[in-house]
C-alpha cells in the first residue's frame, strides 16, 4: 500500500508536488473514480489514471549515455530536433535524470524509474557530479578558493565544491578545471565561472554519482547492471539512514 501521490511520482509521470496538484484538481482516477483527497493508499492492483493516461507497472530500464554536443536534454522537441532519448533503442517511456545543456557532453542517466529519478535529483540527497570545464584565462588559487567556498548565484550562495586546476595552456590561454559539485542548478558550472569573471568554452560531465563515461564514445550508451542500480539507490538514500 502506497500513497497515491507517491505512486504517480514514482511512475515518472510527474513530480510528487505536481501529482498532488493533479489530485486536488480532480484529474486523477483510481479504478474509475475521481479521488481528490490527499493520502489515499493504493496497491499495484489498482488502476490509476492521470489526466486520462493509465499508469503502467512497467519493467524498469536504466541507461548511461555519453551525451554528444548539440543535443537537447528532453524527451521531445517541438521543433523536431534530435533529443537524448532518440539515442536509446527502447520501446519504454524513458527520460533523462536531470539536465545537461545543449552544448555539454558526458554522463547522462536515462530511465523510466521515477522513484530513483526523484531521489537522485532531490537536493537533500547530495549526489556528486564531476565536471571538466575548459575556461578562458588562467584560473589561479584565488579563483579556486572562491569556487570552492561558494559564489553567489541569483542571490543564493552555492554549496562547498571540490575544485582543482588540471592544466593551463599558455598558447591558447585556457585552463582545464575539474569541479565536483552536488547541486544541480540550471547552468550551474557556467554561472559559477561567470560569477568570478570567467567564460566556460567547453563543458563535460565526467561522473554522475559513481558512474563514469569511461570508454563510451559520444552518442554511445550502455545499460546499467542490477548491481549499479542497487548502488544508485543506496547512494541516493544514504542521507536518510
Ligand atoms: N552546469 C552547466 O553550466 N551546464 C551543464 O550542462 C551542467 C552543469
Amino acid at each position: 500500500m502506497e500513497r497515491l501521490q507517491k505512486v504517480i511520482a514514482n511512475s515518472g509521470y510527474t513530480s510528487r508536488r505536481k501529482a498532488e496538484e493533479l489530485i486536488q484538481a480532480g484529474k486523477v482516477k483510481v479504478n474509475g473514480q475521481v479521488v481528490r483527497e490527499m493520502g489515499v493508499r493504493v496497491t499495484s492492483r489498482d488502476t490509476i489514471a492521470v489526466e486520462g493516461y493509465i499508469l503502467k507497472n512497467e519493467e524498469k530500464e536504466y541507461y548511461l549515455l555519453n551525451k554528444p554536443r548539440g543535443i537537447i536534454t528532453s524527451t521531445n522537441d517541438e521543433l523536431g530536433r534530435k533529443t537524448v532519448t532518440d539515442f536509446i533503442a527502447t520501446t519504454k517511456r524513458i527520460y533523462p535524470v536531470g539536465r545537461l545543456d545543449y552544448d555539454t557532453t558526458g554522463v547522462l542517466l536515462l530511465t523510466n524509474d521515477g522513484e530513483l529519478t526523484n531521489l537522485l535529483i532531490h537536493p537533500r540527497n547530495s549526489i556528486d557530479k564531476i565536471y571538466i570545464a575548459k575556461v578562458k584565462g588562467l584560473v589561479g588559487k584565488k579563483q579556486v578558493s572562491l569556487l570552492q567556498n561558494g559564489v553567489m548565484l541569483d542571490g543564493v550562495k552555492t554549496a562547498k565544491a571540490k575544485v582543482r586546476v588540471k592544466k593551463y595552456d599558455k598558447k591558447t590561454d585556457t585552463s582545464l578545471v575539474e569541479l565536483c559539485i552536488h547541486e544541480g542548478k540550471n547552468h550551474q558550472v557556467k554561472k559559477m565561472f561567470e560569477a568570478i569573471g570567467y567564460t566556460v568554452l567547453k563543458l563535460r560531465r565526467d561522473q554522475f554519482c559513481f558512474l563514469r563515461v569511461d570508454d563510451l564514445k559520444a552518442g554511445s550508451y550502455r545499460k546499467l547492471s542490477p548491481k549499479e542500480v542497487k548502488k544508485l539507490y543506496f547512494e541516493a538514500t544514504k542521507n536518510d539512514k
